[in-house]
């Protein structure tokens, strides 16, 4: 195709104010990326010589972000003539003067736009000989959009914007979604000849549709068939109907692909998420960010889960994790909270109100009961007993632990680091381990048990417990 003449302008210089946000309206985000990212992952994926990201307003953190994870894209400053025509303008200055072929011109907060829908554009382009394609929808509610007036064959005529259209205009409910394919040197041309003799006072874009029509040139409207591809994002109402419908659509392919989700309306699954066959998803999981889930296991109900692998089998219940590794056939929660450096070995279990940091534990061993893990290696096959706590933390540093493997911890120890405890090594209930235990001891810090006989009937006389207890010696 055209794929050595081909550049893909994406406008970001608006000042979205309808958002009411201090965040820039294209880096708010939708599953898991910003809109901008959406825009610029389809913009990308055309394999266009050259991406163009147009910005202006709180442009140092549009370009850190572009600059991070589009770092091959050319960003344009729009100078301060304000409209899309002039943003798409100055975006020509980052092409070479001897460019020539197609350039494609999307816009950063369009988010659900897909390559299939620009390709099919760039064809009918090409086929045609066209000065201008650009994408249409028919919208029951077209307030905002700009119309779009044909003549009585039904061929393009132009685009009139809200704000200048009459009453008459306004009744018409096909709109133009933005999404433009030109040929550089009639949009170059174009260009230079447009104003901004409007009721905004900008340079529309939109006008370069009609001026390449004036020359002689075809311009093609093609009617998008599914509305949500061109859904703009201006306000939060927005962003919130775009992203569920985005949502719905990822569960919809997870379960083609294999993926039993029980109630897709409250598990959401960010695009950076990939899923095996035969997972299951209660309802309220979430995956975050980069996220594998193994085949066979269950995730949820309610669980967060972020930046995580995970192996095959795995149940995870009402928990959070993030920053984690959690290998096979182990089981999470309920109620874990575990936290990045973590990697649970297969087999392995983190129980109940246990949370880990910074952990790595041994195939087959667990943290059943009311733990905090944190700063530890843990080897294989131990259990450490309930409502244990690794005391990482002296006020200043924080120390590492070493526990062994076949390691059967009392309950409610301490684990004072740094400290070691040896392999098949024991450790009494109540043991606050100060110094390392070598393999294959019993530690114990606490004292000896004294009963003193009778003592309740002494101090306590005439108590329940005092009665009790005469009863039960009589
Ligand atoms: C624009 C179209 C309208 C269309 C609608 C589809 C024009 C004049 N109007 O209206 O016909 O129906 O999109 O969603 O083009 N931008 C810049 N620089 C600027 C102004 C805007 O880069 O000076 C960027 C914005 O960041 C945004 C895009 O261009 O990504 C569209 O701008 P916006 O103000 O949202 O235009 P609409 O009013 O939606
Ligand atoms: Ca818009």
């Amino acid at each position: 195709m055209s794929e050595q003449h081909l550049a893909v302008i994406v406008l970001a210089a608006g000042e979205g104010t309808r958002m009411r946000s201090s965040t820039p309206k294209v880096l708010h985000e939708i599953a898991g990326l910003p809109l901008l990212g959406h825009a610029l992952a389809t913009a990308t994926a055309l394999g266009a010589q050259k991406v163009i990201p147009v910005i202006r307003h709180e442009a140092e953190k549009l370009e850190a972000f572009i600059n991070a994870y589009y770092p091959n894209s050319h960003i344009i400053h729009q100078d301060e003539i304000p409209g899309t025509g002039r943003a798409v303008e100055c975006a020509l200055s980052g092409l070479p003067a001897e460019f020539s072929g197609a350039v494609v011109v999307t816009s950063g907060d369009v988010p659900l736009l897909d390559v299939q829908t620009i390709e099919s554009m760039i064809d009918v382009h090409l086929q045609t000989s066209a000065g201008a394609t650009l994408l249409t929808a028919s919208f029951s509610d077209p307030t905002g959009y700009g119309r779009i007036i044909r003549d009585q064959d039904g061929l393009f005529g132009s685009i009139v914007e809200e704000r200048d259209a009459t009453e008459q205009e306004r009744e018409i409910t096909e709109v133009n979604a933005g999404v433009y394919v030109f040929d550089f040197k009639a949009l170059k041309n174009a260009l230079a000849a447009i104003t901004t003799h409007n009721a905004a006072g900008e340079k529309y874009l939109t006008d370069v549709a009609v001026e390449i029509l004036k020359t002689g040139s075809q311009v093609n409207a093609l009617q998008v068939s599914d509305n949500w591809l061109v859904a703009g994002v201006n306000n939060r109402v927005q962003l919130q109907q775009v992203s569920s419908e985005l949502n719905r659509r990822i569960c919809e392919g997870w379960m083609l692909a294999g993926v039993t989700i029980t109630q897709p309306e409250s598990t959401f699954i960010d695009v950076t998420a990939v899923l095996a066959e035969d997972v299951t998803l209660l309802p309220g999981t979430h995956l975050k960010g980069i996220t594998r889930i193994g085949q066979g296991s269950t995730i949820g109900p309610e669980v967060v889960i972020t930046d995580t692998q995970v192996g095959s089998n795995v149940s995870i219940t009402k928990s959070q994790v993030s920053g984690s590794v959690i290998e096979d056939d182990s089981t999470v929660g309920p109620f874990s909270y575990i936290r990045p450096g973590t990697h649970l070995g297969a087999g392995g279990k983190i129980g109940t109100f246990v949370e880990t940091k910074n952990a790595v534990i041994g195939t087959g061993s667990k943290i059943p009961h009311l733990s905090y893990v944190g700063d530890a290696t843990i080897g294989e096959h131990t259990n450490i007993g309930a409502g244990t706590i690794f005391a990482n933390y002296d006020g200043v540093n924080k120390h590492h632990s070493v526990i062994g493997s076949h390691v059967r911890s009392g309950s409610h120890n301490v684990f004072v680091a740094p400290v070691t405890i040896g392999d098949g090594a024991y450790t009494a209930a109540g043991t606050v381990v100060r110094k390392d235990v070598e393999p294959g001891a019993l530690a114990m810090s606490v004292a000896p048990q004294r009963n003193l006989a009778e003592w309740v009937i002494a101090k306590r006389p005439n108590t329940a417990s005092a009665d009790a207890a005469k009863k039960a010696t009589e």
